[in-house]
């Protein structure tokens, strides 16, 4: 029984994240990015993750999902999502409904911010669009746990 974890990131919490689940829930992790790599039909459990920003998941990982839409429904899946909000949908607002509804476990692990990360301009940003001033580091063991829980579950 082998699982799949592919994740998107901006600046690296959601691949942090993936790890720490891989090791727990023995799985392959694979960046989206290099996704050219990956043969669906080798697994059974697939672990989706992603960052967002202004409310969008990394686009070509919702690319790769709609594409791969058929053969994932035929597997166990589980989406989960890095970001500083965790009380928005977003795994509704970016992924297929279908796909969302089949899904055995979602969840909203939290987030990092590095403020360093960026220039004056994107910091301006962050602070008039989102109230942002300061580095973050919120993300929740507990969820994170819970989730690994589910996904060793779905792929016993
Ligand atoms: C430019 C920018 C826009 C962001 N927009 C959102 C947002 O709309 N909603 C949210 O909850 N978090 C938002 N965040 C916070 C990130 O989702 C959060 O820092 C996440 O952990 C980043 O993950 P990553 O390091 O894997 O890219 C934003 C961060 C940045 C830098």
């Amino acid at each position: 029984m082998k699982t799949l974890i592919i994740y998107g990131t901006r600046k690296g919490c959601t691949k942090k994240c993936a790890n720490i689940l891989a090791k727990k829930i023995n799985a392959r992790v694979v960046d989206i990015k290099k996704a050219y790599q990956i043969n669906l039909s080798d697994y059974n459990t697939v672990i989706i993750g992603s960052s967002i920003r202004i409310g969008k998941i990394v686009k070509k990982l919702k690319n790769w999902t709609s594409k791969n839409q058929k053969d994932l429904l035929t597997k166990q899946i589980g989406f989960f999502i890095c970001s500083g909000d965790t009380k928005q949908n977003y795994i509704e607002m970016n992924y297929p409904a279908q796909l969302v509804e089949h899904a055995f476990a979602t969840a909203y692990f939290g987030g990092e911010l590095n403020i360093e990360d960026f220039g004056a301009i994107m910091r301006f940003m962050l602070k008039k669009k989102a109230g942002v001033t300061e580095s973050y580091n919120r993300l929740d063991d507990k969820v994170i746990n819970s989730f690994t829980g589910s996904c060793m579950k779905a792929s016993a």
